[in-house]
């Protein structure tokens, strides 16, 4: 038997001002109240604000089930890196959380295995939890690349030790996000259980039975259900979809129907 706990991340991106933090996280627990009394299993909940909200947002989830990422972190404790957040930082706002290696990084921004490494080293020895993404582009997928570049991408877990509660990671197609066009559910299954099986390979089966791997591009409610319904879909990142409280829920709602 596995422990895998449903877990539904929202990753805000660069959206929402800071005063529109505290309503939704109002609106958000008052509906996570009435879903946990309605689904009747565990869930857990953990929303991705710019770094510049997560004081506010930290406010905001005080009493309440949901926890805190950020998007990213920088390499090191502190130093002089401008423009980067220190991991530190991050734990001192009480978010246990860091999203790592998004697409619109490695893409947009040109972080690479390397650098994505260097994070999660700075993430773990600061006690944060790590969303690692990976996901291969089209021409990658058109061209059967898929799992060879998920697989580089996994491999930076290797120098490492990491447990079920400081790892989870995030497939996200590139193609998928942020197009209306999600993978499906056989597409996310195939990916999803090849990452497994590289766990099971390169560290235990208890790590890989164990470890949360949510899919991410495009979840909205109308796919989560079938999306959760397969055995190894945990959970998602939801981008677009997570900005409004009712959507987030939506998803949520539907996606846990599909564990009955
Ligand atoms: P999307 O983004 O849900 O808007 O496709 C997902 C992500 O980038 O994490």
């Amino acid at each position: 038997m596995n422990s895998r706990i449903p877990l539904f991340a929202a990753n805000w991106k660069m959206n929402k001002r800071i005063a529109d933090v505290s309503p939704f996280m109002v609106k958000l627990n008052q509906g996570l109240q009435k879903l946990s009394k309605k689904a009747g299993s565990d869930f857990e909940v953990v929303i991705g604000p710019s770094a510049t909200h997560l004081a506010a947002a930290s406010q905001a989830v005080q009493g309440t089930p949901i926890e805190l990422a950020a998007q990213n972190c920088g390499h090191a404790k502190s130093g002089a890196f401008t423009g980067e957040i220190s991991p530190e930082a991050i734990k001192e706002l009480h978010c246990p959380w860091v999203i790592l290696g998004h697409s619109e990084r490695r893409h947009l921004y040109l972080e690479d295995n390397g650098l994505v490494l260097r994070r999660l080293k700075a993430a773990w020895e600061e006690g944060l939890k790590v969303i690692l993404c990976v996901g291969e582009t089209l021409p990658q997928r058109k061209s059967q690349q898929t799992t060879k570049v998920v697989e580089e991408q996994l491999q930076i877990l290797k120098g490492f030790s990491p447990s079920q509660e400081n790892l989870v990671i995030a497939y996200e197609p590139v193609w998928a996000i942020g197009t209306g066009e999600n993978a499906t559910p056989d597409q996310a299954q195939e990916v999803h259980a090849f990452i497994r099986g590289w766990l099971k390979q390169v560290f235990s089966l208890s790590l890989s039975e164990n470890t949360r791997i949510l899919y991410g591009g495009s979840v909205k409610p109308e796919n989560s259900k079938d999306l959760m319904g397969k055995p190894d879909v945990d959970g998602f990142l939801v981008g677009g979809a997570s900005l409004e409280a009712e959507s987030f829920l939506g998803i949520i709602e539907n996606g846990l129907k599909s564990r009955g």
